[in-house]
């Protein structure tokens, strides 16, 4: 990464009255969840039709094991990673007012965000869509499959959003306010290819916002939006932005 990128990328941010990180899968693979899409990604190995809810509720089993396998066997021992850590420190920093994010992997929460607008949701919940009762992911929970209600006995969704199913309001509302209100934007991780996520930084750039973007490979969103394209990890570039940061505090 050249110093001139990463030393505009600290400058913008720091004379910014407001910094957004916008997060895609990408940002959480070097925590070892794989991304979605690319050669190593999951839709390359499994059928996205198993997120589909019509599928999900007439093929219960069968779908809660593909399910497990992806969202629960795994996700259950990755651990946020450095860039995860740095957005969570810029937050501390009064450098970030929220992050948004694609994932499900609660990972920035765990990493120490404290606002973070889970657009599709998080998969630490499952609900019950007869009762509206979330339950927590627990071992014995999805241990037989698929799990069901105590109460009605119907069989348990997980609390993230299937491919048509409407964007949690609330997540939806505050990406908007912040795609209006913020004057960075921090995007990592993300092919930009899925709506409406990818809608949220396109807004944000249209309100004037500066787009710095985190990837090793091009998005949707680089020769379109990008101001700042930092190529690389996320996890290797943003404690270099951390770095370049500290130097001119
Ligand atoms: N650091 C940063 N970015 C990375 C890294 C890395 N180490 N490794 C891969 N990437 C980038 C890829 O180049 C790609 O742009 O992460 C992105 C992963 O793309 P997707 O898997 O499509 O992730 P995302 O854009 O978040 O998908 C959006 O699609 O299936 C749905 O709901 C799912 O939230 C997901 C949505
Ligand atoms: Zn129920």
């Amino acid at each position: 990464m050249d110093n001139d990128t990463l030393n505009s990328a600290a400058d913008l941010i720091l004379n910014s009255k407001r910094n957004v990180g916008f997060t895609g899968a990408g940002v959480s693979v070097e925590s070892g969840i794989p991304p979605f899409r690319g050669k190593e990604g999951l839709w390359s190995k499994y059928d996205p039709g198993i997120l589909d809810l019509s599928y999900f509720y007439s093929n219960p089993k069968e779908s809660w094991s593909v399910i497990k396998e992806l969202f629960y066997d795994f996700f259950g021992s990755a651990k946020p990673n450095s860039a995860h850590k740095v957005l969570a420190e810029f937050e501390q920093m009064g450098l970030l007012s929220s992050v948004i994010t694609q994932n499900i992997d609660n990972l920035h929460q765990e990493a120490g965000s404290k606002t973070v607008y889970e657009f599709h949701g998080n998969s630490r919940n499952l609900i019950c869509k007869e009762c509206d009762i979330t339950y927590p992911v627990t071992e014995d929970l999805i241990n037989k499959l698929p799990p069901r209600c105590e109460k009605c006995g119907s069989v348990l969704k997980p609390d993230f959003i299937f491919f048509g199913e409407m964007i949690p309001e609330f997540a939806y509302r505050k990406s908007v306010e912040e795609a209006q209100q913020a004057q960075v934007f921090i995007v990592i991780g993300t092919t930009g290819e899925v709506v409406p996520a990818s809608l949220i930084p396109q807004m944000a750039k249209e309100n004037g916002v500066k787009i710095i973007e985190v990837n090793p490979k091009k998005s949707l969103f680089t020769d379109s939006f990008t101001d700042i394209y930092l190529q690389g990890k996320a996890s290797e570039v943003m404690p270099e932005l951390m770095e370049k940061i500290k130097l001119k505090l």
